[in-house]
């Protein structure tokens, strides 16, 4: 068999929001399909990437109050962990955020220029006066221009199915700020993706390239007509690569989202000593996308024909995988089976989900379902019972007598299951992840039938059975071993544990012929416990409940809300307020205070009373929940920040005028806030 070089990516996830088990079909999909490779001896690297740019990650960072970058970043080391909690390898993993990027994105646009594929026009667009940006169709609503149906976005109506353009709708509102949005007009650019009908069709019939229903959708949506052209360019403000020579002008992400394959590529080859063009302009290495059915078109249409256009080798394959539900239903944040990745280790182990995807998935685009009954079935009558049971039941013995120098005769079973070799490899390599499954799920039930008959915990009992004990042994765990290589790609983890047991490593599928013989066996500690249907169920409750209070804070279901995203920085951590505009922030009046006197209340365990001077003549009676972080002593003198329009209240210990302000995570920490020097009692805060 001669080695293969393959380059493999999976999507570039968006930089807005955490990983979820709806994502990790994909990626835990890729990463098998990668080991698999690996293991078969090819040359192979995984690429991926978080995709960063775009108004939706913009307007994040702005309601975060900080900058792109530092949004961008923070998600990143997010993304990684999650990732690598679910054992998912990358050769790289960067950003489309990247200096490299930038400079690909720009040669490939100077080559589109250059072989007159970009087009100019004006284009009318609504524009937000108050976050002063165009609006993208998703964050505008309105009434529906022809049936007058309220409240539907800025593409088409859901009520009556007519499709529109945003500037059409009836009284527009911006999602984002609540503001009536302007016509306002830009030039823009366009790709002529007409010009590259030819090159397209051609790839799409390749043998290979596609599965025949991507390619069926391709020909009976798209290629059926003109196709139209793609509109590359977007307006300040845009969080993204500005346009070289077009100030104001950026790039849509989706322009440099898939450059960033490219680019990933290259930061590993610099790592690694290698050429670029070794992995995208080789006619001899494969490239393959693996991808959600949601971004086809940008894969299968514009995709090639801007790797033609800039000269490098098209994608040897593009697989396309379903959607993921959970029990039946589509995945929602409203509905509350939203499971992010760190959420599901908090409560389960990675293998169960691995296992339980490469039942599920094929090589079509056919959703697949989380369901909780079956999923805990499937990996304890499988995984727990058939696999770990195996290695359970005999390890012990084996710890004890140690593999036999000679295989012993065992009727041909580990010849059949080093025949079935092949036929599980060509599983695996036509994605056809549950047919791989089933087969090595038939392989396990063969070698428990052995050790059923053979009973070594009966042979251990007697002195004089020890060289037949030895053999059941070696039998057992060379057919184990056999699983344990076969499940690798899936169960990387087994993977380690087994050859730790056993004193030998597993890396390479042709291990699967040779039985392991002559070998001490190591003590064996649980490889996996059963799952409980309970931890499954108590993930899902908290996860209902955390997506409650994430909603309730968001007003807008468009926009991914940012208390999903889940930090270790203490800014991200707390779900934000709903928005609010600069008006509804100016009737807030912050001021600088000073702290006159302070004292104990004794009937209350948390308060302090306090009177503060705002300057002038004029003070304020204010009752703080601070008792538990500061002395009283301590505070006068102090200037803080106090919102100095609250309405009074009557409490039980006498009038409060206004509230300090004070950071802190809601339960004993308090931090009060304080001005630079300078500032002095009376100062607005703005
Ligand atoms: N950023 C783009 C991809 C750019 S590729 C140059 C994007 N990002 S995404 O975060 O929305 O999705 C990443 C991948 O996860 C996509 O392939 C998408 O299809 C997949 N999935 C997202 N939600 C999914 C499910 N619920 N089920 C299965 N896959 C899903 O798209
Ligand atoms: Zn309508």
């Amino acid at each position: 068999m001669s080695q293969r070089q393959i380059l493999v990516t999976s999507a570039l996830p968006y930089a807005n929001g955490p990983i979820h088990l709806g994502h990790l079909v994909e990626y835990i999909q890729t990463d098998i399909w990668v080991r698999f490779q690996k293991m078969r001896g090819h040359r192979v690297i995984y690429v991926c990437a978080d995709d960063t740019h775009g108004t939706a990650i913009m307007l994040s960072a702005r309601r975060n109050g900080i900058s792109e970058e530092q949004w961008i970043d923070t998600i990143n080391r997010q993304h990684q962990q999650d990732f690598a909690g679910f054992d998912i390898q990358f050769d790289q993993y960067g950003s489309t955020h990247s200096a490299e990027n930038r400079q690909l994105c720009a040669q490939i646009w100077q080559q589109a220029l250059s072989k007159q594929l970009i087009a100019s026009r004006d284009v009318q667009q609504l524009y937000d006066p108050e976050q002063k940006t165009f609006l993208a169709d998703r964050f505008v609503k309105g009434k529906c221009p022809k049936c007058g149906a309220p409240d539907q976005a800025g593409d088409n109506c859901d009520k009556c199915g007519h499709t529109y353009s945003a500037i059409e709708l009836v009284d527009p509102v911006s999602t984002i700020s609540g503001a009536a949005p302007e016509i306002r007009s830009a030039p823009h650019f366009f790709f002529q993706l007409e010009k590259c009908r030819e090159i397209v069709e051609n790839w799409i019939a390749r043998p290979g390239t596609l599965q025949s229903e991507t390619a069926n959708y391709l020909r009976g949506h798209f290629l059926s007509d003109t196709l139209r052209d793609w509109d590359l360019s977007r307006t300040a403000p845009y969080f993204g690569f500005e346009i070289p020579d077009q100030p104001g002008h950026y790039w849509y992400v989706w322009f440099d989202a898939p450059v960033g394959y490219i680019a990933t590529t290259w930061q590993w080859c610099q790592a690694h000593g290698e050429s670029l063009n070794d992995w995208w302009r080789n006619p001899n290495a494969e490239i393959h996308h693996f991808i959600g059915k949601d971004i086809v078109y940008f894969h299968t249409l514009f995709w090639p024909a801007i790797l033609h256009t800039a000269e490098y080798e098209l994608p040897t394959r593009v697989h396309v995988h379903g959607f993921l539900t959970v029990n039946g239903r589509k995945m929602s944040k409203r509905d509350g089976t939203f499971i992010r990745g760190r959420k599901y280790l908090e409560h389960l182990q990675p293998a169960y989900l691995r296992y339980y995807y490469a039942t599920k998935l094929g090589d079509n685009q056919d959703d697949l379902d989380l369901n909780v009954p079956e999923f805990v079935e499937k990996v304890n009558s499988d995984l727990v019972n058939k696999v770990v049971n195996l290695v359970a039941r005999c390890a012990k013995f084996g710890a004890q007598t140690g593999l036999a120098a000679q295989y012993p005769d065992d009727e041909g079973r580990f010849a059949y299951a080093a025949a079935q070799s092949d036929a599980i490899a060509a599983a695996y390599d036509a994605g056809e992840l549950s047919r791989a499954m089933r087969l090595i799920m038939e392989l396990a039930d063969r070698a428990n039938q052995f050790v059923d008959q053979a009973q070594p915990w009966k042979l251990a009992k007697s002195p004089d059975q020890t060289e037949r004990l030895r053999d059941v042994v070696t039998i057992t765990l060379n057919l184990y071993r056999q699983l344990a290589i076969y499940l690798a790609p899936v169960l990387p983890t087994l993977q380690q544990q087994s050859a730790e047991l056993l004193g030998a490593e597993l890396q390479d599928w042709r291990m699967a012929q040779v039985p392991l013989l002559n070998q001490t066996i190591g003590t064996y500690s649980h490889f996996m416990q059963r799952l409980d249907i309970k931890d499954v169920e108590k993930m899902i409750e908290e996860t209902k409940h955390e997506n409650a209070s994430a909603a309730a804070t968001s007003d807008s279901g468009a926009v991914a809300p940012t208390a999903t995203v889940d930090s270790d920085a203490a800014l991200l951590a707390e779900p934000l307020a709903a928005e609010c505009t600069i008006e509804d922030f100016a009737k807030v009046d912050l001021r600088v205070a000073r702290i006159v006197s302070a004292e104990e209340v004794p009937e209350a365990r948390k308060l302090l009373k306090l009177v503060v001077s705002l300057g002038g003549d004029q003070t304020r009676q204010v009752f703080a929940g601070i008792k538990a972080a500061y002395e009283p002593a301590d505070l006068v003198g102090r200037l803080v920040v106090i919102v100095a329009n609250l309405k009074p209240r009557q409490m039980k210990f006498g009038l409060s005028e206004g509230m300090v302000c004070a950071a802190g995570g809601g339960g004993t920490e308090v931090f009060l806030l304080s001005p630079d020097s300078g500032a002095v009692p009376g100062h607005r805060i703005h």
